[in-house]
């Protein structure tokens, strides 16, 4: 599929059908590598943002939008797809957290004026979307001067279309194989939550995936002006390992997860 076609448009109706089934699996506790292992590194990651007006960028159904509210962030959620923001706003209306919603791409908030946001927060969303230039250089305009971003994505340099897990006679993994690092071309990839209990017969999520270098992610913060922070590639500890053995090869072997923190310097480079 080529990459012009892969609209934002064509995103919403991917993550419009995959909708219902995501919201109840996260529901349920079902994303293992988010209960696990992702949020409690993140969230850790992001530190305490109470008393901060947040925007969570591709919030989804709003699990982790509602764990940044009961930590005390006046948050707005924001998701390109109507059935996750309808989803969300059910749940807010069940147990009210005061959290506003709204479908937007976060490659495009007109919607907001600039200098609103003291951090803009986004879990594992930004390589499923089209336009990484255009989300950056939104949150740059919409964050308040000194305000911080922070966000998950799959690492680019191990989770690429090349990726395999090498294995011996017994089965056990051995070592990882990566190829296709340089590929860009976006795809449309099918997967499930694999780790939790969930049955043979749910089917998989089918996810516009965008495949972009590490550079391309570094680079892009840069050139817009951020001043990048912090990185970090989690790797799950020893007792983790312990407790959910699945865990362990990418304690042994690559990073899943890469985590970054970038802030709107309050005088941009040069005008010192
Ligand atoms: C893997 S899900 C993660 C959802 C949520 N952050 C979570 O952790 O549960 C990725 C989300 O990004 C959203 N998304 C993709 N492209 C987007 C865009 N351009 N603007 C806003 N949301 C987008 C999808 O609709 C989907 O809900």
């Amino acid at each position: 599929m080529k990459r012009k076609k892969l609209t934002d448009a064509k995103v919403a109706r991917y993550w419009n059908k995959n909708a219902a089934s995501w919201t109840e699996q996260v529901r349920k506790g079902w994303d293992a590598y988010r209960e696990y292992f992702n949020n409690p590194f993140f969230l850790k990651f992001i530190g305490n943002l109470k008393g901060k007006y947040v925007l969570d960028a591709g919030c989804g159904e709003g699990h982790n939008t509602r764990i940044l509210a009961k930590r005390g962030a006046k948050v707005l959620g924001i998701d390109i797809s109507k059935n996750m923001i309808k989803a969300a706003r059910d749940e807010e209306r069940r147990n009210p957290l005061g959290i506003q919603y709204r479908v937007a791409s976060f490659s495009e908030m007109s919607f907001t004026s600039e200098n609103s946001f003291d951090a803009i927060v986004s879990f594992m969303a930004l390589m499923d979307g089209p336009d990484y230039q255009g989300a950056i250089k939104e949150f740059y305009r919409i964050l308040k001067k000194n305000g911080d971003l922070y966000y998950s994505i799959t690492h680019p340099c191990f989770l690429t279309k090349g990726m395999d897990w090498i294995t011996d006679e017994r089965g056990e993994v051995i070592a990882y194989k990566m190829s296709d690092y340089f590929d860009a071309e976006p795809r449309v990839d099918h997967w499930k939550f694999t780790k939790g209990p969930v049955p043979d017969s749910v089917e998989p999520f089918a996810v516009p995936s965008y495949y972009r270098t590490l550079s391309t992610y570094i680079n892009v913060l840069i050139d817009t002006g951020f001043n990048l922070r912090r990185i970090s590639e989690p790797r799950p500890t020893e007792e983790m390992c312990r407790k959910n053995e699945w865990l362990r090869r990418w304690r042994q072997h690559v990073a899943i997860f890469l985590y970054v923190h970038a802030a709107k310097l309050h005088q941009p480079r040069g005008q010192a």
